[in-house]
């Protein structure tokens, strides 16, 4: 099909999608009519160029706030479509502004464009060329899927009312990007009425969308403890206050706060990861330094912690005759979805793949995620794409030197954003309540 004969078909498909009059949504979604036909080949028709910018990406990995390379693909891409780019948002983010027909709602989608400080082992032929470097967390993936979903909703944009905010997001992995960028106005001029992300996700089965009614993913913060003793020769300890035994006490001590002291049904991870002690066998530790990470998702939970992690510290350090440094800090918010709008992901991800491919997430993940600033501020959801083989079959984690993905999923990510767009700005909300 030619694209004039493609537009052609589009033009009448507005017309449906169009007609606010119908409150089912199923009735307003392209369907399984011509329509549906036709984003699945417009998306298919996307599928070599998003592979090839996807590959690109993933070659030269760029960390947190250094994705210039990552950023300017981005740009010139959305340029190229008639979609003119904003640049320079929070250092290297890109936001691309596509409108529609007339004026509407305005619909926001974001990708994450950093890569990992880990060292590629996967031997793909288009590997990571930067020593050290990896997209490990498949967000060259998010960002070409969103670049194709630009590519195809480009080509339809006569056919609906509103407008489709592209955010290309630097810095996801702990710097917080997220804030900056909305910080710097993403969300205004104009104002996002819903916001939507999807992440790569290998604990579900390839192809499987995933999505969580409500809490997703944990806040993250961390906690950052010094204890204070007195050195002194090991023959003496009498005269001394060994650090490193109190900071042993602290560690088991904390983690009776999450076996008694919250709730045993609302998820919690206290976790040191970092314990520095000692200078010599012989000699008694005079400073233990610990670092740890603390994560929940109730915020009530997550209000109270620093009080309960400090009287720890404050009683052990006392009891040993030590002093102690204490700072507890709040990192990203836990990724919590609007119950409507998962239940609109849900419902139009099983308009398109079938409701055994869409499974709603009663489990937490205890991971994190600065898409939650976003969802602070506008009503949207995280959803999940399954890069992981049949059940049962084990496929590397996220993070992990050895992850990849079957493209395929990309093709499934720009199907799922473009209908999950042409849905929202064409759907009649209030009515279907
Ligand atoms: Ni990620």
């Amino acid at each position: 099909m030619s694209e004039d004969a493609l537009l052609r078909v589009s033009g009448k498909i507005s017309e449906s999608l169009h007609n606010d009059n119908l409150s089912a949504p199923a009735t307003m979604r392209s369907g399984p009519g011509i329509s549906s036909q036709l984003l699945d080949d417009l998306v298919n028709r996307t599928m070599p160029e998003v592979i090839r910018i996807r590959r690109q990406i993933h070659s030269h990995p760029e960390l947190g706030f250094e994705e210039r390379q990552t950023g300017a693909l981005c740009a010139e891409t959305l340029a190229s479509l008639g979609v003119e780019p904003m640049t320079g948002i929070a250092r290297t983010g890109v936001v691309g502004l596509l409108r529609g027909r007339g004026d509407g709602r305005t619909v926001a989608l974001r990708a994450d464009m950093d890569a990992l400080p880990i060292p590629e082992d996967t031997g793909l032929e288009f590997s990571s060329r930067v020593p050290g470097l990896m997209h490990a967390c498949g967000h060259d993936g998010h960002v070409a899927i969103l670049l194709g979903t630009a590519m195809v909703l480009s080509k339809l944009r006569d056919t609906f009312e509103g407008s489709v905010k592209f955010i290309f997001q630097p810095a996801e992995e702990s710097l917080g990007g997220a804030r900056e960028m909305i910080a710097q106005g993403v969300l205004d001029s104009p104002p996002v009425d819903g916001i939507f992300a999807l992440h790569l996700w290998p604990d579900l089965s390839h192809g499987q969308i995933g999505v969580h009614h409500g809490p997703a993913m944990a806040a993250l913060d961390k906690v950052s403890i010094t204890l204070r003793g007195r050195g002194g020769h090991v023959a003496t300890p009498h005269k001394s206050s060994d650090a490193i035994v109190a900071a042993s006490q602290l560690v088991l001590a904390l983690q009776a706060i999450v076996s008694k002291e919250t709730d045993p049904v609302e998820p919690m991870v206290l976790s040191i990861g970092d314990f520095k002690a000692g200078r010599a066998y012989n000699a008694i530790a005079d400073l233990a330094e610990l670092k740890g990470t603390v994560r929940t998702l109730d915020p009530a939970l997550r209000s109270v912690m620093p009080g309960l992690i400090e009287r720890k510290v404050k009683g052990i350090a006392e009891s040993a005759g030590a002093e102690y440094d204490f700072e507890y800090t709040f990192g990203y918010p836990p990724v919590i979805n609007d119950a409507r709008m998962a239940e609109f992901v849900r419902d139009v991800c099983s308009s398109i793949l079938g409701p055994d491919k869409v499974a709603t997430m009663t489990k937490p993940s205890m991971v994190g995620e600065d898409f939650a600033y976003y969802l602070e501020k506008v009503p949207g959801a995280m959803f999940l794409i399954g890069t992981g083989k049949a059940p049962g079959e084990s496929t590397y984690p996220l993070h992990h030197s050895l992850f990849g993905f079957d493209e395929d999923v990309l093709r499934i990510g720009v199907r799922g954003m473009v209908e999950l767009v042409i849905d929202f700005l064409t759907r009649s909300w209030h009515s279907s309540g």
